[in-house]
């Protein structure tokens, strides 16, 4: 019976392995319900990187622990073995093998995330490379500008009136360059909520969007750092004090989706959510009208201002109740300085 099992070849029993692993690693890394609902244009991208990754994995955790549990067996100490193992140490061909493998794995791991980042707009937030390319370059530009020949001059603030100055975040595509985007709404993270300006002055809490079209989120924060993230469409972007960060999407689903804080920002982080609501476009429009900025009374006058003639903490005040955010959450909001 022992001998008709060492007649197997190992070549062929290796063969099976590799098989039976490869096919189980493509089938849960195809099919793992990890991963929750895709709602943007941009979460394909990052979901097939996702899994790439989780089927390398698979493959790795079915040969490693595979081997460890083959080895428990086949070399157990037997009854009245009281022998030392043989002297096994060095092998070259093995150590090649096992450098080499992983090498290439996180090598190519590492183009492919790189090569999602910036089909997501990560590089290049403003689209500024697309225009240089076609109006003959950029540093042409920056040369010719007043005061860019004023030795030790850093270029970039030579170059900021121009709104070539590099954001953070995920912006304007390669193919999108620097199109505008259709909706563009501010994002402000604070202790311990995220309140979005829109384009008319309407502040609220929590964000609606319109079904496909392209979305551009300015993202900044009162206090301490802070990170949105939309799970549903696998992006985040830290909110950082003093800093505006980008993000840019499409939404491709209605419906509602979580908004969370990613980052430990003091004590009830765990509560700083909201959400984001993907409505059908002529939806939208309708809540936009029915959410304009409201009037505001003063003693027996009712006067309705613009935004930017009040403090944020005046504005703030008609909405507090409804969101059930108390007066002390919004004293802190100080005017903001732009620097
Ligand atoms: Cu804001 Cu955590």
């Amino acid at each position: 019976m022992a001998k008709e099992k060492e007649t197997v070849p190992v070549a062929l029993v290796t063969l099976t392995i590799g098989i039976l692993v490869a096919i189980i690693s493509f089938w849960y890394g195809r099919d793992n319900g990890l991963l929750p609902e895709q709602v943007s244009q941009q979460a394909p991208l990052v979901d097939n990187f996702f899994r790439v990754m989780v089927t390398v994995g698979t493959a790795l955790f079915l040969l490693v622990e595979g081997a460890i549990v083959f080895a428990l067996f086949k070399f157990r100490r037997r009854p009245d073995d009281d022998t030392d193992a043989p002297p096994i140490k060095g092998n070259f061909s093995l150590e090649v093998f096992w450098t080499a493998i992983p090498a290439v794995i996180v090598i190519g791991l590492g183009i492919y995330s790189v090569d999602v980042y910036n089909r997501m707009g990560g590089f290049d937030t403003v689209g500024s490379t697309a225009v240089a390319h076609h109006h003959g370059g950029h540093a042409t530009q920056l040369a010719s500008l007043p005061g860019s020949s004023d030795v030790g001059a850093p270029l970039l603030s030579a170059a900021a009136p121009q709104q070539v100055a590099f954001k953070y975040g995920l912006g304007a595509t390669p193919a999108e360059g620097q199109a505008s985007p259709f909706l563009e709404i501010a994002v402000k993270g604070l202790q311990y909520a995220w309140l979005f300006t829109y384009p008319n002055g309407m502040v609220t809490g929590e964000l609606h969007v319109p079904v496909g079209e392209d979305v551009r989120l300015n993202i900044t924060a009162q206090d301490v750092l802070h990170s949105f993230w939309l799970p549903e469409f696998r992006i985040k972007q830290d909110a950082i004090p003093g800093e505006t960060t980008e993000l840019r999407f499409t939404p491709t689903k209605t419906g509602t989706y979580p908004v969370v804080c990613a980052e430990l920002c003091g004590a009830y982080h765990g509560s700083m959510r909201s959400q984001i609501i993907i409505q059908e476009p002529d939806e939208y429009e309708q809540w936009v009208a029915e959410n304009q900025p409201v009037a505001v009374t003063t003693g027996t006058d009712t006067v309705a201002l613009h935004p930017s003639e009040r403090s944020d903490a005046d504005f703030l005040a008609p909405y507090a109740a409804e969101w059930g955010i108390d007066a002390a959450a919004i004293a802190p909001l100080q005017p903001e300085r732009h620097a």
